[in-house]
């Protein structure tokens, strides 16, 4: 049985319910729209308003590849029907660096200081610690990026480096923080 095969309930702050789950190819207009609204909330992802400038059916497609990936988990977060978040691991396919995963997070901003991120980030690491080969968990974040940076310190993440001007957000560049997770074996 893949991982997050059934959807998961949490309680939020709120008391709204949270629910993770893979994604389908039916989510893939939600999940384009989604990816315009939250590039435009914040200048912390690795895109702006205009989104990732896929087709929906390159969407389906890459829904499709990432359930498909045992290397791989692209979580969903739903409050009601309002798509509220999306996040993804993916390690490496290349056997000297298979025990490297990255991650990548994104909450809708009315959304924000529920617990979502910290709910998810959970998740994540729980995949990388059932998986047989990942051991390390590593994230890069825009410096200046204090509230992501306090997420990823409270789950565990070390900095490690830093990437200078790593980032250049309409022509000024900011460092990019490297941090990673040393994970034990199998829970
Ligand atoms: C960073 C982000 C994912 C956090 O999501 P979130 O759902 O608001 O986070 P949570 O409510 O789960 O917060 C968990 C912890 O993270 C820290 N944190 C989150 N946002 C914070 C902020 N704005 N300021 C300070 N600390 C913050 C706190 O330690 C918090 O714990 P606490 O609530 O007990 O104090 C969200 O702000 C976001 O999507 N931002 C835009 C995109 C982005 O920056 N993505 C990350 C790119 S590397």
């Amino acid at each position: 049985m893949k991982y997050l095969d059934s959807p998961k309930q949490i309680m939020l702050r709120n008391a709204e319910t949270l629910v993770l789950r893979r994604p389908s190819k039916k989510d893939a207009r939600d999940m384009l729209d989604y990816l315009g609204i939250v590039g435009g909330e914040s200048d912390n992802l690795l895109f702006g308003a205009e989104g990732l400038k896929l087709t929906i059916e390159q969407e389906i497609e890459y829904i499709g590849r990432m359930n498909s990936d045992e290397n791989s988990l692209m979580v969903l977060s739903f409050v009601g029907d309002t798509l509220v978040s999306i996040a993804q691991i993916s390690a490496s396919d290349k056997e000297r660096i298979a025990h490297n995963a990255e991650v990548a997070i994104s909450v809708r901003k009315s959304y924000w200081r529920l617990g979502i991120g910290e709910a998810v980030m959970r998740e994540l690491i729980s995949y990388a610690k059932h998986h047989k080969n990942i051991s390390i968990v590593s994230l890069g974040v825009r410096a200046v990026n204090h509230g992501a940076k306090k997420l990823y310190e409270k789950m565990g993440f070390e900095q490690v480096g830093v990437h200078k001007d790593f980032f250049n957000v309409d022509g000024k560049f900011f460092d990019e923080i490297l941090m990673d997770m040393h994970i034990g074996s199998q829970e």
